[in-house]
This record gives C-alpha cells, sequence and structure tokens, in this order.
C-alpha cells in the first residue's frame, strides 16, 4: 500500500522538491537515475544532491538500487508528494485530511480548502508493477517507468471527462489536476451498493442514473465502468464518480461499453430489488439512453 505522504510535507523543504523533479526529469530517460546526473537535472551541487536524496530516501519518497551504476527513482509516495507540493503552491488545497477511500487503482483522502475537495491519486499501474516485479528483472524495469505515465494518463483522462460533463452531468466538479493526482468536489453521500432505498424509491433512483448516463452520452461520453460503487445516492439524487476508463461516444467501442454500462447498472437492481425492477430489454434501453430520450428510458421500468 502508498503511505499518505502529508504528514510527511511540513518536514520537506522547497529544495528536496528541486531534487524530486530532478529525479522525475531523469525517468524520462532511463528507469534508475544516475546519481551524477542528478546535480544536472535538479541544478544543485553534487554534496547538495547527496544530502537531499539521503532526506528523501528516509522518508520512503526515492528509492535506491546500486547494480552497475547507482541510481534512483522516485516511488509513488515521492510521486504524490510533488503533486501535493504543486497544489499546495497553487492554493489549490491547504491541507490533506482523512481517506475517504483507498481502492486498487487510487487512493482518495478528503482535503482542506474553501470548500470540501475530494483528492484522487491515481495508482494505475501499480499493481501491475507489483507482479512483474517478482524477478522479472527485464520487464520490472520498464515497469518502472509505466506506472507514472499510466497514472498520470488516467488522471489527465479524469478530468477531461469531468470538465466536459460539470455541471450537464451529475459528477463532481474538477477542480484542479496535476500529474497522476485530481482535486475535485468531495460528494457527500452513501454508495449505491451501500444505500438501503425504499421500495418507493427504487425506479426513480435507476431512472436518475441512467438520465445522467444519457446525457453524458448526448455529451460525448460513455462511461464504462458503470456499477453501484461509482455511483453516490444522497437526498439530492445521485453523482455518477470515477471516470478515468471513459470513453468518447465515437470510440470504436462506446456501444457495446454502453451496453454492458445499462446491463451493469440495471442487473445491480434487479438482483438487490427483484420485485422492483423486473426483466428488460437491456439492447433497446441503451439505445434510448444513446438517443438521450429520457421519456422512453422511463418508460422501460413503469
Ligand atoms: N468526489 C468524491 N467525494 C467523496 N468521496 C469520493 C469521491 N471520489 C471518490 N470517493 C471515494 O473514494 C472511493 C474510490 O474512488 P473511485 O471509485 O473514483 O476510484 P476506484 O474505485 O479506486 O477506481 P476503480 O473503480 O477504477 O478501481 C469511492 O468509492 C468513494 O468512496
Ligand atoms: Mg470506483
Amino acid at each position: 500500500m502508498v503511505q499518505n505522504v502529508a504528514s510527511e510535507m511540513a518536514d520537506l523543504e522547497s529544495e528536496d522538491f528541486y531534487l524530486l523533479s530532478g529525479v522525475e526529469q531523469g525517468m524520462r530517460f532511463s528507469e534508475w537515475v544516475a546519481r551524477e546526473k542528478l546535480p544536472d537535472f535538479a541544478d544543485m551541487t553534487a554534496e547538495n544532491v547527496d544530502y537531499r536524496l539521503d532526506r528523501c530516501e528516509r522518508r520512503g519518497l526515492v528509492e535506491r538500487k546500486t547494480i552497475q551504476y547507482e541510481g534512483f527513482k522516485l516511488t509513488f509516495e515521492g510521486y504524490d508528494a510533488l503533486a501535493l507540493h504543486t497544489f499546495a503552491e497553487r492554493g489549490t488545497i491547504e491541507g490533506v485530511g482523512a481517506p475517504l477511500g483507498v481502492g486498487k487503482e487510487s487512493d482518495v483522502y478528503e482535503v482542506q480548502s474553501y470548500k470540501p475537495l475530494a483528492l484522487k491519486y491515481h495508482r494505475e499501474g501499480y499493481t501491475d508493477f507489483r507482479e512483474v516485479n517478482r524477478g522479472r528483472e527485464y520487464t520490472a524495469d520498464k515497469a518502472h517507468v509505466s506506472w507514472m505515465y499510466t497514472a498520470r494518463k488516467a488522471a489527465e483522462r479524469e478530468y477531461d471527462a469531468l470538465e466536459t460533463l460539470y455541471p450537464d452531468v451529475s459528477v463532481p466538479q474538477p477542480i484542479d489536476h496535476n500529474r497522476h493526482a485530481l482535486i475535485m468536489e468531495r460528494i457527500d453521500g452513501v454508495e449505491l451498493g451501500r444505500a438501503k432505498l425504499d421500495d418507493a424509491q427504487v425506479v426513480g433512483v435507476l431512472d436518475l442514473v441512467l438520465a445522467e448516463m444519457a446525457t453524458a452520452y448526448d455529451e460525448g461520453y460513455v462511461h464504462a465502468d458503470m456499477s453501484e460503487y461509482n455511483v453516490f445516492v444522497n437526498s439530492e439524487g445521485v453523482t455518477v464518480f470515477d471516470w478515468p476508463q471513459s470513453v468518447p461516444t465515437d470510440h470504436e467501442n462506446a456501444d457495446e461499453l454502453l451496453v454492458r454500462d445499462v446491463e451493469n447498472i440495471v442487473g445491480y437492481f434487479q438482483r438487490k430489488y427483484p420485485h422492483q425492477v423486473g426483466a428488460v430489454d437491456t439492447d433497446a434501453l441503451a439505445d434510448a439512453v444513446a438517443d438521450d430520450d429520457v421519456e422512453t428510458v422511463r418508460t422501460f421500468f413503469d
């Protein structure tokens, strides 16, 4: 598990961040950045590099290996620290609070700011990296570079989707992004999978979710990871979150993915609320969603 670096931030000095971004620069060219290249990348003296490397290594922000040459790389914690530093400098956040969700592919924390916000670190590539790290040295080396790239791309994709969809679709308002991290509005609510809906609410909530999917399609996106775990329910309605894997509607698999999303969400309601939600033609339903035809969508569960 990736440690929460927030508590280390106050101890770090601005030159520690120069060193970390020097390592980051170097990692564009090789998996392990040779110590003697760091004075150039970080624009500091060799003595200062040694001193900063030591401080950062002790805090788990960089990792060292000595095979052939002495090299360093950023850990996920080091990458987190760089993103947090950037957000703090931009004034986006004032501090990091409690975890909101720790997933397979992300860590989400509440953050202090002018209003309740959430910080999501993308961890795509992290599991792969641990898998390949068991022994296969060559691929392991490649994976070291790709986790940063994969996680950064995922954060960019999620931010772009949120920017397009907000506020027409009920998604968390995007606030800022940097590297593999994004800041968004914090949603108060309970995940659909943990909500206990009253009989009278069930169909209405399902209609709301499908209506958001219809508007999203109209705005050019299919969520592509739709499930009861990626929808919040509260007294104001529903919020659909977790968009990094979304695809544009002109993507060759978009319509297949839309059908799968519809099947996932309808299937969940059918299993959990069998008396309220019966069998439906999900292909026809997906067509109505794609046409943003909310009137017709509603008739499926009358
Ligand atoms: N904007 C938000 N406000 C409050 N809590 C959030 C917010 N975004 C995410 N969370 C919490 O963090 C958890 C994980 O977030 P999210 O679903 O976006 O990532 P993930 O599930 O790890 O990604 P994946 O589904 O790709 O594995 C959510 O289940 C939710 O509890
Ligand atoms: Mg999720």
